[in-house]
């Protein structure tokens, strides 16, 4: 998830740049850069936001009406000045920039290395500068085309070259690209955004188009370069709403986001009929000496957690715990070196996280982060890192994080079954099926996001929320009840379905909701029984059950039904109907979902 812009016609194209660039820091905000092509071919780039690269650009002339900018949020190599875009061919004759994870890009820079060729960065985008640089016969948009042949990922990708200063070519798959039409100029940028204070033409390009830019005309191709027409669409929004993709907010935009979540967290670990990670170094030896496991978190990372806990105990068969991390280090928890603490954090600067990290790493424990932030402090800290690969979540309320950390917890763990011979492939393969299919499922929830609004409308008298469920669904309901407190500031508990008579059951009453998950196929008549127990007490119920369940018609007041889906995926999508009724609840109460009262994104104090 990085920001891309770029710009050919008659006018200075850094102002340009650097203004779109600024519209686009949401995005991507740890490293910046540009690339102008005026007397010569100049890059200048810094770790840092758009304002370090102001400062750097101060001390340089970069005049020129043709140029690309780039504001990064990495996934290949750290956060620093070196693998910062745009990034040069190894003759500094071909400058790319690019958005998105090329998954074989190992396999292609030995190659090239092999032919001799020396690399400067760790990134995955200096390869697609070096293979155009090996195609470059005159023709960049010839030399861009074999290219985008060999690259197996997601990209949008926009390339100049000092030999033909008339034009620049860019080409998208799975990463978002538009470009804009204006009078003797045009642009191109991942996001609408960054271009609509020049045009309102906007052209939406679709997989595998391939666009050759030039100051009076776009020409749109397929993979074979035969030439194609796309539409032009006049787009009206505000800036600020074009931000958020059209949504009224971050968070919507988020949940929105959730399907290409799926799709790239488990780019390069799910392929064929196998899962695997590439970039973890375990050995089977290891694996075997694991005697007990911690998933260490705070919030909702914590609550991806329990559902770790649930999974490593069922295929893993090694004693787990969740344990929420500013308690973990001030009790005294038998740790050692046959211990493995997986710590859980979006940001990766959470405080308490990172000081029960330090704590078990003292005790001997082998740890593995699973982060969002790439360099950041966890994932430095840590002995094996793992990133979730969910982009900049801006909504102080995490949504598609929860949704990628599941997930990749989901595929370590079959991953070391697997390992562990505790999982035969023909279980493997199912798992892998399930999984090509989830994108579609997870994007069938969020188009019936009004069925959600339409329900929270009927709920403005509720005051008091209890989530159940059992097994899995516990771990839902969990995570259900921490967003709705936190962004509509209902009261919300999440309690094990079987708990509700303990107990809590004397707080329901007619102005209470219960929201039953019931999509954990072997409980789901248990938590029907619950469910009856509240119906009694005369509480409204709202049950998200598993499509052909419908004997829960006859039980709760409304029924949002989710894809069928093998029981240990299901939470990955199951979540969302979850995040939509805490966001329309915030909705329907005016307030300020983005930036909920008292909270932080990042928490970083005790
Ligand atoms: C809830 C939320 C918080 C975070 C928690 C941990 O929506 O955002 O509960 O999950 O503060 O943050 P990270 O994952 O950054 O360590």
């Amino acid at each position: 998830m990085c920001g891309i812009v770029g710009y050919i016609g008659n006018k200075d194209a850094l102002p340009i740049l650097i203004d779109g660039l600024k519209r686009l820091e949401y995005r991507g905000y740890d490293s910046a850069g540009v690339a102008i092509i005026g007397d010569d071919l100049k890059v200048v780039k810094t770790q840092g936001r758009i304002s370090d690269l102001e400062n750097k650009l101060k001390n340089e002339e970069l005049k020129g009406s043709i140029g690309l900018g780039h504001t990064r949020w990495a996934t290949h190599g750290v956060p620093n000045d070196v693998n910062a875009h745009p990034h040069l061919s190894e003759s500094k004759s071909i400058v790319v920039i690019h958005n998105g994870i090329i998954e074989n890009y190992l396999e292609l820079k030995k190659m090239l290395v092999k032919e001799g060729r020396t690399f400067r960065t760790d990134t995955d985008t200096e390869v697609i500068a070096y293979l155009i640089e090996e195609f470059y016969e005159g023709d960049l948009l010839k030399a861009v085309k074999k290219t985008v042949e060999l690259l197996e990922g997601s990209y949008a990708i926009a390339v100049m070259s000092k030999n033909e200063r008339d034009r620049f070519v860019a080409v998208r798959k799975d990463s978002p690209l538009v470009a804009g039409l204006g009078q003797g100029e045009n642009f191109i940028a991942s996001d609408i955004p960054a271009i609509l204070p020049y045009t309102k033409n906007i052209i939406i390009l679709e997989n595998g188009d391939i666009i050759d830019v030039r100051r009076e005309s776009i020409n749109v191709y397929d993979k074979n370069l035969n030439l194609i027409t796309r539409n032009i669409k006049r787009i009206d929004w505000r800036i600020e709403d074009a931000q958020k993709g059209g949504f009224k907010h971050f968070m919507l935009k988020e949940i929105f986001e959730e399907p290409d979540v799926i799709r790239e967290a488990m780019r390069g670990r799910v392929r064929d009929a196998v899962v695997e990670f590439p970039e973890l170094n375990i050995s089977l030896e290891y694996l075997k000496s694991i005697n007990q496991v911690y998933f260490v978190a705070c919030g909702t990372a914590y609550h991806a957690g329990v559902f770790g806990k649930y999974l490593t105990e069922k295929y893993l068969r090694i004693p787990a715990q969740a344990e929420v991390a500013s308690e973990f280090r001030y009790r005294d928890p038998v740790i050692d070196e046959h211990t493995l603490l997986f710590v859980i954090s979006q940001s990766g600067e959470t405080t308490d996280t990172l000081a029960a990290l330090r704590f078990g790493k003292e005790k001997g424990a082998r740890t593995i982060g699973i982060a969002n932030v790439v360099g950041s402090s966890v994932t430095r800290e840590v002995d094996q890192v793992v990133y979730i690969h969910a982009g900049p979540e801006i909504a102080v309320a995490s949504t598609k994080a929860y949704v990628a950390q599941v997930e990749v917890i989901l595929l370590l763990i079959v991953y070391f079954a697997k390992l562990l011979g505790k999982l035969t492939k023909e279980e493997e393969s199912n798992i892998v099926n399930d999984f090509q299919k989830l994108e579609e499922k997870a994007r069938s929830i969020v188009l019936r996001s009004n069925e959600i609004a339409d329900f929270v409308s009927t709920t403005k008298s509720i005051e008091e929320t209890f989530y159940i469920g059992r097994n899995l669904d516990f771990a839902l309901s969990l995570e259900g009840a921490l967003k709705l407190k936190e962004i509509s500031y209902v009261h919300a508990e999440g309690y094990p379905a079987g708990e509700l008579k303990h107990g809590p059951l004397a707080l329901v009453t007619p102005n209470s909701l219960v929201i039953a998950v019931i999509t954990y196929g072997p409980l789901k008549e248990k938590t029907l029984s619950n469910i009856k127990e509240v119906k009694a007490r005369g509480g409204k119920v709202l049950a998200i059950a598993q499509e052909g369940y419908n004997t829960i018609e006859e039980v709760a007041d409304r029924v949002f039904y989710v894809p069928k889906v093998a029981n240990d995926i299901g939470p990955i999508i199951n979540v969302i109907p979850l995040q939509l009724i805490a966001y329309y609840m915030a909705e329907a109460r005016g307030l300020d979902i983005d930036k909920p009262r008292n909270l932080a994104k990042s928490v970083t104090v005790e």
